[in-house]
């Protein structure tokens, strides 16, 4: 995937979300509905069309922020492959590699099939580094990435981690929506808001 393809929204003035979403919460609209979803059919397509022909194919959504954008993603895809998922956390600070915790195993093994692994977000690259090396351990024929957002700056941050496929660059900051939280809210927006983080400030929620 040429880098100059993807979507750059660094610079995107924030729009007002729809009526019925408004909220304290949500300083403005970083990527409305139909915007993420038409993006999400263009790299459904790009991922078929550079997909490794031979199978196996295990398709690896990391939860929760992926549930949405795997769910939107997968469901293009008419071609055979295996799906499961894993959830991570990781625990450290933006500068130093944290522990990896792994939440849920793998039902099906990993050696000798092409992985995709499906992530909501690159920020510091430390998690995709850390999941990346793991399988990789497994001796799986091939991993290949994909994450819907990049955060602007990530390149130049300790852990750059390249994904294959990404759907938007943004600006770095703390957004919310189509499966990204904070404090475990706001996933079900259909769209990519910025999180306001006053209200949380000022202990009024
Ligand atoms: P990384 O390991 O720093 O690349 O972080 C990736 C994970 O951090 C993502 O899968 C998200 O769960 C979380 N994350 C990073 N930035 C944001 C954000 O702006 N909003 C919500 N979650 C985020
Ligand atoms: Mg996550």
């Amino acid at each position: 995937m040429k880098r100059e393809s993807i979507p750059d929204l660094t610079n995107s003035a924030l729009t007002r979300p729809p009526a019925a979403w408004a909220s304290e919460h949500l300083e403005g609209l970083l990527i409305p509905t139909s915007v993420l979803q038409d993006r999400v059919t263009q790299l459904a397509n790009e991922i078929a069309a550079s997909r490794p022909r031979e199978e196996p194919l295990l398709v690896l959504s990391l939860l929760s922020g992926a549930f949405l954008f795997t769910a939107d993603l997968v469901r293009h895809w008419t071609f055979p492959f295996e799906l499961d998922f894993i959830k991570v956390a990781s625990y450290g600070s933006q500068t130093l590699p944290g522990e990896l915790s792994w939440k849920h195993d793998i039902q099906s093994p990993v050696k000798d099939k092409h992985l995709l692994i499906l992530d909501d977000i690159l920020d510091t690259g430390q998690t995709l580094h850390q999941v990346t090396s793991r399988l990789q351990e497994e001796q799986p024929a091939s991993i290949r990435t994909c994450v819907c957002l990049e955060k602007n700056g990530t390149q130049a941050r300790p852990f750059p981690f390249h994904a294959d496929h990404v759907g938007f660059i943004i600006p770095d900051r703390f957004v919310i929506g189509y499966g990204l939280d904070f404090d475990l809210k706001f996933r079900q927006f259909p769209f990519i808001g910025v999180l306001n983080p006053d209200p949380y400030a000022s202990g009024n929620h």
